[in-house]
């Protein structure tokens, strides 16, 4: 057998032809990247021996940790009897009822459920019915949607379209679809006054509304009360139009109830889940919608969604994502994390007297520190990740937010541990 490849091997192979995410070709270049050997709970081992808490469980997926033993043996125990099968026509265990027990932790109302493969493409599915829906149920003038500015819903072309961050979008601008954006710069109150303005005033063109319920992930881990989601839904109601939520980041837990939706007490028309949903194992994704829109898509094939993906309702991915279900169950995974984010809580309270820390905040499991003014591109936040890889965290910033979303389950020791890793590690960039 040949030796395996040592880790500077591999660091020229991926220079050589890797196209990195986010990444400079410069950056790509000088940066060596954590090579990891394997994961485990909340831990990421790399080739040299160490170990790194995972700060962000791997953008916001692995909300279970890593490796979860219940979801290796569910994956391998249906790899034995089905690894893929096409979804259109054919039916099989694990989509069927990974549907129905999804319906079953489901806002009230949402009772179809769509798979597809990640977030982006579970707002693209949620975009496309919106549209499609009103287009042959007698209101075709419906072709846009309302969004927050600073909305980030993912990286496809629609999903960018309706995202509202200029990082993001800059580079597309001609490529993207209409939306109407408000600006949130100026506090979430007068965004959402905003959109209560637009639905009123001009409700005709609007297809639907889409958020981030209570926090906006990759716009800085920006929170809203939920009073205002509340009022929204009401706002959408009363236009009869459609309130599409983007659960990909805050679902499965991560805002302290196992919807973010659930804390404002409403359902929206349309729900979008991922990341969380197939426990950090495989890509996969669903778009959940209610009977009204089923049924808006009957009358015949030309009526029918014509959206489909490759690995539509993978039976690997349904199956793990069922196993997640039954861990959140039998795991009390949620009653945990009530004391856990108050450790959170506090300790970015204590971080905001640190120098040059301009503001703090946390919800449920995330906690969140400004560390300089500069924004995305901000360097500072950079810095701060070099010292908490020196102290053993993965502490990804978004630019000069710093943050952590670890995974749901991890302990508490491990957790102080973490924290305490980010105050040490602001503190020696001062
Ligand atoms: C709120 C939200 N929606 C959608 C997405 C896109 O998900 P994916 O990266 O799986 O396509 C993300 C990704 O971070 C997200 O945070």
């Amino acid at each position: 057998m040949k030796a395996p490849l040592t880790r500077s091997e591999l660091i020229t192979l991926d220079r050589a032809h890797l196209w990195r995410p986010y990444t400079s070709a410069e950056e790509h270049a000088e940066k060596d990247p954590l090579v990891i050997a394997r994961a485990q709970g909340p831990w990421l081992h790399d080739m040299n021996g160490r170990r790194y808490l995972d700060g962000n469980a791997s953008w916001w997926v692995s909300n279970l940790g890593h490796n979860h033993p219940r979801i290796t043996a569910a994956l391998t125990r249906q790899a034995e009897q089905l690894s893929h099968c096409a979804f259109a026509g054919i039916a099989h265990e694990p989509g069927v009822l990974l549907a129905r027990e999804m319906v079953a932790v489901a806002p009230k109302g949402l009772t179809r459920v769509f798979f597809s493969d990640d977030g982006s493409t579970a707002l693209e599915v949620a975009v496309k019915i919106a549209f499609q829906y009103w287009r042959q149920n007698g209101r075709p003038q419906r072709t846009r949607f309302l969004a927050l500015g600073g909305a980030f819903h993912g990286d496809t072309v629609g999903a960018m379209s309706i995202g509202g961050i200029a990082a993001f979008r800059g580079a597309f601008g001609p490529l993207l679809f209409d939306t109407v954006h408000v600006d949130t710069d100026n506090g979430f109150e007068r965004a959402f006054e905003a959109l209560h303005r637009e639905l009123k005033e001009n409700p005709d063109p609007i297809a639907g509304v889409v958020v981030e319920p209570l926090i906006q992930g990759a716009n800085g881990m920006r929170m809203y009360p939920a009073s205002l989601l509340k009022a929204l839904r009401e706002a959408t109601r009363a236009a009869d139009t459609l309130l599409i939520a983007d659960e990909v980041f805050a679902g499965y837990g991560r805002t302290g109830t196992f919807w973010a939706v659930d804390q404002a007490h409403v359902s929206p028309d349309l729900l979008c889940t991922a990341k969380g949903f197939s426990g950090g194992t495989l890509p996969m994704a669903a778009t959940l919608a209610t009977e009204r829109l089923y049924d808006g898509f009957r009358g015949g094939k030309d009526r029918a969604l014509m959206h489909g993906h490759s690995f539509c309702g993978n039976p690997l991915g349904a199956a793990i994502a069922r196993e997640v279900l039954s861990i959140y169950r039998d795991e009390d995974v949620l009653g945990q994390v009530s004391k856990k984010a108050k450790q959170i809580a506090h300790a970015f309270e204590a971080m905001a007297s640190l120098p040059k820390v301009t503001g703090t905040r946390a919800l449920g499991m995330v906690g969140a520190c400004e560390v300089g003014e500069a924004g995305y591109f901000g360097q500072r936040g950079w810095r701060i990740f070099e010292e908490a890889k020196k102290r053993g965290a993965y502490l990804r910033p978004l630019g000069n937010t710093v943050y952590v979303a670890p995974p749901l389950n991890i302990l508490e020791g491990e957790l102080t541990q973490l924290l305490d890793i980010v105050h040490a590690s602001i503190a020696a960039t001062a």
